[in-house]
């Protein structure tokens, strides 16, 4: 199954189960300060969660654009060395809004999984929560689990695992986490593939937790993740939803995806950075000095930097918009319409850095080199200021190369 029709099978799924389909929200949050970037599917909900909104169905479908690069939910420092992280990613979803609640939510998840796309059963594991911090246990989701898993396949964890908010505010609830067992030595022996959100309060800035005006469903699923596992991948990056781009930045820079350790992060760090910056750009972000400006610029300039270490030596970011246009322009046709500006912005942002990354990057490199080789692993403020002031290397990327090889710099000096 190829990942456009995975994501098409699931919004199928709960169409067919009175929900409705609805687009993804923009990756920008149309009216709330507490959010840098769409974190979740939830977040286009929220108010509906909270009471505060009535929409005209109480059953929702997405598969929403999301990045998670900040606050509670901050992925960016995975992204290359692993498998299954990524700075954008699409999140499947079902949603109730007072409507069914913990024993349906369930049994969607599992007939989804072990029906529509006939995983088998025995190589799911769940979780529910084990009762903390004065939330009692999830004795309910327990007992509905047993009906369809085994008593040894169902582990009870914390807050950490099994306790949902998007943030420090807003709807919460308890969750329960579907996990699937790959076993063998891979990367990810076994992966949390869905996790379901039971609804139930409101946490306000003090910390106090209210009950919702009706307990509520929120499910998310990474379409990566899911992906790799109906693929039979061990990796996320060996599904159809990165390959494309890994082979087309192998053509451009002549190596390939798979040859070498060092090199495959860097194709990762690009792969995953390309997608983020074409929905950021397409949903309206310019790179800038600012608050969401700022941490697409920081983005772009990671990949530029990682690219330079595959080689380039001219722009080539640009060229990973035509690959995604072609293959989830279907899904997404804003893609399609805005490529031209999507490419125009990428490539002046290209060039606007072109002239640090040529003379400033290897110059910093070589400072972090002496600075790991000192021992003391502190990059001086000094040559750190020199960077900056002769080369035109921003700070934060000086700090942000820096921190990759475990270098910290002196900001006080
Ligand atoms: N909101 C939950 C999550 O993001 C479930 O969708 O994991």
């Amino acid at each position: 199954m190829t990942s456009n029709e995975i994501r098409r099978t699931f919004l199928e799924y709960f169409r067919q189960h009175g929900h409705r389909v609805v687009a993804s929200a923009p990756l920008v949050p149309g009216d709330d300060p507490t959010l840098l970037f769409t974190n979740a599917g939830m977040n286009q909900f929220k108010d509906v969660f909270l009471g505060r909104e009535k929409r005209e169905y109480t059953r929702a479908t997405t598969s929403q654009k999301v990045m998670r690069v900040s606050g509670k939910h901050n992925d960016l420092d995975n992204v290359g060395p692993s498998h299954r992280h990524h700075t954008f990613f699409e999140m499947l979803g079902n949603f109730s809004f007072g409507d069914y609640f913990k024993a349906e939510a369930i049994e969607f998840a599992w007939r989804m999984l072990t029906e529509v796309w006939q995983m088998p059963a025995e190589k799911l594991v769940v979780s529910v929560f084990k009762g903390e911090n004065g939330i009692p246990r999830d004795t309910e989701a327990y007992d509905i689990w047993r009906k369809f898993v085994p008593a040894d396949r169902i582990m009870e964890l914390g807050s950490e695992d099994n306790f949902w908010q998007m943030g420090d505010t807003g709807p919460c609830g308890r969750c329960s986490e579907i996990y699937y067992v790959r076993g063998g030595s891979g990367a990810d022996p076994e992966i949390e593939i869905w996790n379901n959100v039971f609804m139930e309060f409101e946490r306000s800035a003090d910390g106090t937790l209210t009950p919702l005006p009706a307990p509520s469903i929120d499910t998310g699923m990474g379409l990566e993740r899911i992906t790799a596992v109906l693929q039979g991948k061990e990796s996320n990056y060996d599904t159809d939803l990165f390959m494309p781009l890994l082979t087309r930045v192998g053509e451009l820079a002549g190596v390939r995806y798979g040859d070498n350790e060092q090199t495959d992060v860097s194709m990762r760090v690009v792969a995953d950075h390309a997608r983020a910056m074409t929905f950021l750009i397409g949903d309206g972000v310019i790179p800038s000095n600012e608050w969401r400006g700022y941490v697409l610029r920081k983005i772009m300039r990671r990949a530029m930097r990682h690219g330079k270490h595959l080689g380039f030596t001219e722009p080539f970011l640009h060229e990973m918009v035509t690959v995604l246009a072609r293959e989830m322009g279907d899904a997404y046709p804003d893609l399609r319409t805005n490529q031209e500006m999507i490419v125009k912005t990428i490539t002046a942002e290209e060039n606007r850095f072109d002239a640090v990354l040529k003379d400033g990057l290897p110059r910093l490199e070589a400072e972090i080199d002496k600075a790991r080789e000192s021992g003391a692993k502190v990059l001086g403020g000094e040559a750190a200021f020199r960077l900056y002031d002769t080369f035109g290397v921003p700070y934060d990327f000086i700090e942000d190369t820096a921190a990759t090889r475990g270098v910290s710099v002196d900001r006080e000096a």
